[in-house]
């Protein structure tokens, strides 16, 4: 076999055979396929696409290419939850303890931020002791004690993905669907978990701007997790806009203790309430998602989730008293109200950039290396929709540096857009993604065919 004749055949737009595609990624991973033949096979993949056989199987071929997690002495089934990305997203932190709470087995790999995204290990160090780097046994262990473990990615799940994705980042090849698909699905399918539910952002802050690219990108990815064996949904999630009002680490940590407590942001709510009702209507703790809902709806508004966030905290050498009295959290040293120079509704609020505002004032990294503040962020105090006055407090910017909080204003007033009439909002939820494909929210959403 020759990775020049794979080139060529995918150029001409033909389907490559399963032997075709491993070879290129073992040999792409074991350094006998050189970066320029890579880069040209991942162009022709742009191009050309790949279907749904060909893209089931680079996932696998990219999942077997490392670490792949055993879970089976896990007692229970096991569920992950994965978001494509976005400003403000800390579902994780309201979903894990939720769904553990009604008997699902969460055994979490999640990763550390980077660029204008948040990453769920970080805002997890907020609790002071907290760690991440667990060993296996200690992970499985918590997972069959009290149904939630989180531990950092190790880094050598999925290589071959990261190896790609380094190529595909300089060789304008990162928006493909089956690139796109491949590289999250094998990453998935590497950390073992039997039922996996997606939350596909739509809009300006997330990687798919329109609804019927994250259409195809749900599609292609459920019908991956289902070909590879897992139960897979996807749901298909607002980002044109942060979710919540806090974007930072600590800041988002007390919003998910605020949503644990029942009094979260709506849109934070709603979003984290149903991807929970996915999950256990994948691991068939619920026969639809209706009756999930009453399931999660009890656990969160009886604080039954909440108490659950402190155990895993504390099994996890973290403090759980913050869970409990979150003003215990240090605050940053400074902060700026940013006020509207203008009166009407907030139109837009431009997501990436808002992202890009919390990373000035500390909260991000600019590279793998970066040092974040985990006391920096942004609290939004209006959102697309809401009315404002000139003069009207609009966010309050936290950080350490007056220079970072100076650039960060600058940066957060040119991200709101306003209008004189109340704008047109886009659905929080716009459906879901199963095995027959893709559902709008205002059909029989409800009505699951688990
Ligand atoms: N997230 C991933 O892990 N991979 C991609 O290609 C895009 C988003």
């Amino acid at each position: 076999m020759r990775m020049y004749d794979i080139i060529q055949k995918k150029k001409h737009g033909a389907a490559l055979t399963k032997e075709e595609i491993f070879f290129a990624v073992q040999g792409f991973c074991d350094g006998e396929i050189p970066d320029y033949q890579m880069s040209a096979f991942l162009m022709a993949i742009c191009l050309k696409g790949m279907n749904e056989q060909e893209t089931t199987d680079l996932t696998l071929a990219m999942a077997k290419s490392g670490d792949q997690l055993d879970l089976s002495k896990i007692k229970g089934v096991t569920a992950d939850k994965h978001s494509t990305g976005g400003v403000g997203d800390k579902t994780t932190l309201i979903i894990g303890p939720l769904v553990a709470c009604a008997g699902v087995c969460v055994a979490k790999m999640s990763g550390r931020g980077l660029g204008h995204t948040g990453g769920t290990i970080d805002k997890l160090e907020s609790f002071p002791g907290f760690q991440t780097a667990l060993p296996t046994e200690k992970f499985i262990e918590n997972v069959n004690t009290i149904h939630f473990s989180l531990a950092s990615q190790t880094s050598n799940l999925a290589p071959a993905d990261k190896k790609i994705y380094a190529l595909r980042d300089v060789t304008a090849t990162v928006d493909s669907i089956p690139l796109i698909a491949s590289s999250i699905m094998s990453k998935k399918l590497a950390a073992g978990s039997q039922v996996i539910v997606l939350d596909v952002k739509v809009g300006s802050g997330a990687f798919m701007k329109n609804l019927p690219d994250a259409i195809a990108l749900a599609n292609t990815m459920v019908a991956i997790g289902n070909r590879a064996g897992r139960m897979t949904y996807a749901l298909l999630t607002d980002m044109n806009q942060p979710l919540g009002r806090t974007v930072g680490n600590q800041l988002e940590v007390e919003e998910a203790i605020e949503t644990l407590s029942g009094n979260g942001p709506k849109d934070l709510t709603t979003v984290s309430l149903r991807l929970a009702e996915w999950m256990l209507v994948g691991c068939k703790k619920a026969t639809s998602v209706s009756e999930a809902e009453k399931i999660v709806r009890k656990l969160l508004f009886g604080g039954a989730a909440k108490e659950k966030l402190a155990e895993f905290v504390a099994a996890q050498g973290g403090d759980p008293s913050y869970v409990s009295t979150p003003q215990k959290f240090p605050k940053a040293p400074i902060s700026l109200v940013v006020t509207s120079s203008k009166e009407g509704y907030v139109a837009r609020i431009n997501t990436e950039e808002i992202g890009i505002s919390s990373l000035l004032l500390g909260g991000g990294r600019e590279t793998k290396d970066s040092v974040i503040d985990l006391r920096a962020g942004i609290r939004l105090l209006k959102k697309a929709g809401e009315k404002v006055t000139k003069g009207e407090p609009i966010a309050i910017l936290y950080g350490a540096k007056e220079e970072s909080l100076a650039a960060a204003k600058t940066r957060l007033l040119a991200a709101y857009d306003f209008s004189e009439l109340p704008p047109e909002l886009p659905p929080l939820i716009y459906g879901y993604a199963d095995a027959d494909g893709f559902h709008p929210e205002t059909q029989a959403s409800f009505e699951s065919k688990a």
